[in-house]
């Protein structure tokens, strides 16, 4: 186990996460203590699993044989609306049919294997723009151009190749190969997105830098003060975190100091919207944030070694979609991206030119970084 015991008396959810009420307790704790979760042991990771080849293509067999989030459901509001993308290296294409079910093919026409959708929308068929040939959205394929040049060629046999997919806690997940085994701890994490929640942005940035890098910057709070002097940090604590872990996945709370008023109310009556950031990170490669007033599913695919398409989704917060709420969630999204996340981007970037010097054989990762070695040693068990 990686973090500090909850007290006996702790509520717990079913998953085996702390309840707000549990949280807001810890937090205060921590601030009153000056104290932070902490770790059993320290890890170090090998800096060649960053750069080295083989572990990559490792690293994309695992993510193609897992249950991974494609986007959000919220992505796939309407029958016929799209996302195509790379996943793991491969073009996948998820639709929502007529049917209002959520089915994912691999995105290559089984003419000569040209994508048949690109980007996201709605539409009512999929029409390969090299030759024209036709599929509807359940992924049959419905019309050949002069289909008399194909004698004996079975159309029913030429639909678009399924993955699985489902939809679960408002994500849609895709399993590229085998069956994705069951993760009894994520079936039993309450509705992570809600379907009141909007979609108000969308974005892919490519950083250059391995996807872990990237992912290890959410996963810890000992970074804040010195990364985020002048935006996060002000309304934050310095390396004050509760870090918990729930199957292979891992949830971080980063607490705002407006959260010290609550020490005034009877625990019953804490309420933590607004005072804290609770980080998931869905093993292996998604983070979802819930902030203040909106929530970012971020996706990071790994291109090669060296970068990573950060994709990310921007939703509303509960009751906060309508158009005066919408203006504010904006604001706070823009101040997320241009001021800590934009740290974080340049840091990441900066870690992975350090690996060209050469002057790490390892990172250590230390007792506050708990996630960060949870993630490794599941990482490198699943290999
Ligand atoms: S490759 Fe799609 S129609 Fe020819
Ligand atoms: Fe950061």
């Amino acid at each position: 186990m990686i973090v500090a015991m909850p007290r006996k008396s702790s509520p717990r959810k079913r998953n085996g996460l702390l309840d707000d009420r549990a949280v807001a307790q810890r937090v205060l704790d921590h601030i009153r203590d000056r104290t932070t979760d902490m770790g059993e042991a320290t890890w170090r990771e090998p800096t060649e699993n960053y750069s080295s080849a083989k572990r990559f293509a490792a690293e994309l067999e695992l993510l193609r044989r897992s249950r991974t989030v494609f986007c959000p459901s919220a992505a796939l509001p309407e029958k016929g609306s799209y996302v195509a993308r790379e996943a793991a290296g491969v073009p996948i294409l998820a639709v929502r049919g007529d049917d209002g079910k959520v089915r994912a093919f691999r995105n290559a026409c089984r003419h000569r294997g040209m994508q048949v959708a690109q980007g996201s929308g709605c539409a009512k068929s999929f029409v390969c723009g090299y030759h024209g040939w036709t599929y509807r959205l359940d992924g049959s394929l419905r019309h050949i151009p002069h289909e008399e040049g194909f004698p004996g060629l079975d159309k029913a046999k030429h639909g678009l190749v399924p993955v699985r997919a489902e939809e679960r806690h408002g994500l849609v997940f895709v399993t590229q190969e085998g069956k994705g085994a069951r993760d009894e701890t994520l079936e039993r994490l309450p509705g992570l997105i809600e379907g009141e929640q909007t979609l108000f942005a969308c974005s892919e940035n490519v950083v250059p830098a391995n996807w872990k890098i990237l992912l290890e910057g959410f996963i810890e709070g000992y970074h804040i003060r010195a990364t985020h002097k002048d935006t996060f940090f002000p309304y934050g604590f310095d390396n004050l975190n509760v870090v918990e872990t729930f199957g292979r996945h891992s949830r971080i709370v980063y607490p705002f100091r407006r959260i010290e008023k609550l020490a005034a109310l009877p625990p019953e009556e804490r309420r933590v919207d607004g005072l804290l950031t609770y980080v998931y990170q869905l093993f292996p490669n998604v983070l979802i944030t819930v902030l203040s007033r909106h929530t970012n599913v971020v996706i990071l695919e790994p291109l090669t070694p060296s970068s990573t398409c950060q994709i990310s989704y921007g939703l509303t917060n509960r009751g906060l979609g309508d158009e005066a709420s919408r203006k504010e969630v904006e604001r706070d999204a823009q101040f997320v991206t241009q001021t800590g996340a934009a740290e974080d981007r340049a840091v990441v970037a900066a870690i992975q030119r350090g690996l060209a010097t050469g002057a790490n054989s390892h990172f250590t990762f230390g007792r506050f970084e708990g996630a960060i070695v949870h993630f490794h040693r599941t990482l490198r068990a699943a290999l």
